[in-house]
């Protein structure tokens, strides 16, 4: 799907796909085998030399895409699948190469009062599970004693390493991190947090968040999906969720009525 937050996205070269993650890998794997992509590993079979050995576990998916397909595609082609398959992960293209193309959207500039007005901060240890730019981590770092930002993106790692750095923020700390597996003992934060992450299987992410909550601790999340009754919506609340809705501004893809979840555990 193209979100159009960054102009030439169908212009970047065939191996910004090798600036891909583990989870982007990971999560391709789980899905169907993709024609689009594995003609485009076809035309260009190093990057399936380098997807194959950077994750060995991943062998036998490359090795399906490559039956999947017969022949190279035509050059007059490469260039319109190159681009439509770069277009189709666009999100995922930004994060590992301009990560301000993010950021700058006016969805992004939501009113942080959303996530600050639901509990006092002060003194507490943070939780912020796929961190992206910062937004949410930044946004309570100024009260909070400590804020953890998960993030599996190492682009994105670096993002947030550097803008904690001018920031002067000396109490963000980043880390590698799935949501489906965090790096952290039980009972370990007061507060966990979540902007555009939750949802894909979200039982055992309320699951995983729960464990690495402190009793009495708080989880809240800003799922990202639309202002409708949807299953996140009927598992949150069936798992004791309160919610309310806000307004992420603009025009862009991604902006819209959403909705907040909390919790205290
Ligand atoms: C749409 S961005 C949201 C960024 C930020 N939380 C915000 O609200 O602006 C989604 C983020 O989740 C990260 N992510 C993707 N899969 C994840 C997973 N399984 N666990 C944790 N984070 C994940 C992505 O790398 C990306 O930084």
């Amino acid at each position: 799907m193209a979100f159009n937050w960054k102009k030439d996205i169908r212009e970047q070269s065939a191996n910004t796909i090798m600036l891909l993650d583990e989870c982007h890998f990971h999560y391709l794997s789980q899905g169907e085998p993709r024609k689009d992509f594995a003609l485009v590993l076809k035309a260009y079979p190093h990057i399936a030399w380098y997807i194959s050995h950077k994750m060995p576990e991943l062998k036998d998916w490359i090795g399906k895409l490559n039956q999947m397909v017969a022949d190279e595609p035509l050059p007059a082609d490469i260039d319109n699948l190159v681009g439509n398959l770069l277009e189709s992960m666009e999100d995922w293209i930004i994060y590992v190469t301009t990560p301000d193309d993010y950021h700058r959207q006016s969805f992004v500039g939501w009113d942080e009062k959303e996530l600050t007005s639901l509990t006092d901060y002060t003194g507490k240890t943070v939780v912020d599970i796929g961190s992206g730019t910062g937004k949410q981590a930044f946004a309570v770092a100024k009260f909070s004693k400590t804020v953890y930002c998960v993030e599996p993106v190492w682009n994105l790692r670096r993002y947030l390493k550097n803008r904690a750095n001018e920031e002067q923020s000396e109490n963000v700390f980043v880390v590698d991190g799935i949501i489906q597996n965090l790096p952290f003992p039980a009972n370990f934060a007061d507060i966990t947090i979540s902007g555009h992450v939750v949802g894909d299987d979200i039982v055992n992410e309320i699951a995983e968040m729960e464990r690495i909550t402190k009793p009495t601790g708080m989880i809240i999340l800003c799922p990202g999906n639309t202002d409708t009754d949807n299953d996140i919506h009927k598992i949150l609340l069936e798992s004791g969720y309160s919610w309310s809705r806000f307004l992420e501004p603009g025009d862009d893809f991604g902006s819209g009525y959403k909705r907040k979840y909390w919790k205290v555990k």
